[in-house]
């Protein structure tokens, strides 16, 4: 989907014109990958439009950029308070937003410690994100997830994305809607921009944080959920042949939201269908997030936007 632009971006503190939100060349992000980011969503509510866990995004930031040793010069709370502000100068909601903080214009050279430090936050409409009415058509990637002593996963890095490239690349030539890779060592990771979940004898599984995968808000979030349903919710190594003899398997994100996985590798997940542990996650993300259920956890931040319909696929 193209990015739809708005009016302003949230640049070190100002709102810029949409336009003018550029960077040199030089820049050293541009040559050595070095930047940190976030994707939160803001959904439109029966009474304006909320951002969803805006907090833990905005720390996730912080953390990612603490583990590169990337100055930022502004708190969670600022942080925060800058994504409302952007959202509604723009008045553009529901929408997604990207916050953004890299290393710009300074030295030459693979150390970035003496290249400043850009903060941008931007906002723009984005629909479904993984393909599929009927639940999604995946498979295994040939390609690994990042050694963990590699490249550290819990980063939310711009870098990490080059790895997430060459398994959505794969995936889509080879006419799948994602693909799932394994980790260094064979186990279950995740997906290119999402985390794995899979639902076997009425017991709810994910892969750990030691499988290199990112530690998603929204898998936080529907195990959460799934404990409040008092689903049974187990975070271990998963071999790969669990994807094709489980009951249900579904993807989390932030941009993908709940999705579920109809096939893996051209097996059918279950009977292919939504099954009814991912169904009564799916209903109790959509209804908090949405505002149709209490939002009992205080993930909304509202917004002061008057809100359009929201952007399909
Ligand atoms: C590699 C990867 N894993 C998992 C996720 C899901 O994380 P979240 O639910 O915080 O969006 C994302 C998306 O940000 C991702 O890019």
């Amino acid at each position: 989907m193209p990015v739809q632009a708005t009016t302003n971006i949230w640049h070190n503190g100002n709102l810029i014109p949409w336009d003018k939100a550029q960077i040199h060349v030089m820049s050293h992000v541009v040559h050595y990958g070095s930047s940190v980011f976030e994707g939160i969503r803001c959904y439109k509510q029966p009474s304006g439009a909320g951002v969803f866990r805006l907090t833990e995004h905005m720390q996730r930031l912080v953390d990612s950029a603490k583990i590169y040793r990337m100055p930022l010069p502004y708190t969670v709370d600022q942080l925060s308070a800058a994504v409302v502000d952007v959202i509604e100068a723009n008045g553009v909601a529901p929408c997604y937003i990207r916050p953004i903080a890299f290393r710009g214009y300074g030295e030459v050279g693979v150390n970035p410690i003496k290249s400043p430090v850009e903060v941008y936050i931007a906002n723009f409409p984005w629909g479904k994100y993984v393909p599929g009415n009927d639940g999604a058509d995946v498979c295994v990637s040939s390609w690994s997830r990042l050694a963990p002593n590699t490249m550290p996963s819990l980063a939310k890095a711009g870098a990490n994305y080059m790895n997430s490239q060459l398994i959505r690349m794969e995936a889509e030539v080879n006419g799948y809607s994602e693909g799932i890779a394994l980790d260094v060592n064979g186990y279950l990771s995740e997906g290119s921009g999402e985390n794995l979940f899979l639902v076997r004898n009425g017991v709810l599984y994910t892969t750990p944080l030691a499988n290199s995968v990112l530690s998603g808000i929204t898998r936080s979030s529907v195990i959460t959920l799934a404990k409040q349903l008092g689903i049974e919710v187990v975070e271990q190594a998963l071999p790969r042949e669990l994807l094709y003899i489980c009951d249900e398997a579904f993807f989390t994100g932030t941009a993908a939201e709940v999705t579920h996985l109809r096939s893996v590798d051209r097996i059918l997940v279950g009977d292919g269908t939504m099954g009814p542990i991912t169904s009564a996650l799916h209903e109790e993300f959509f209804g908090i997030v949405n505002g149709l259920k209490a939002d009992r956890y205080n993930w909304l931040t509202p917004v002061n936007v008057k809100v359009a319909e929201p952007v399909g696929a």
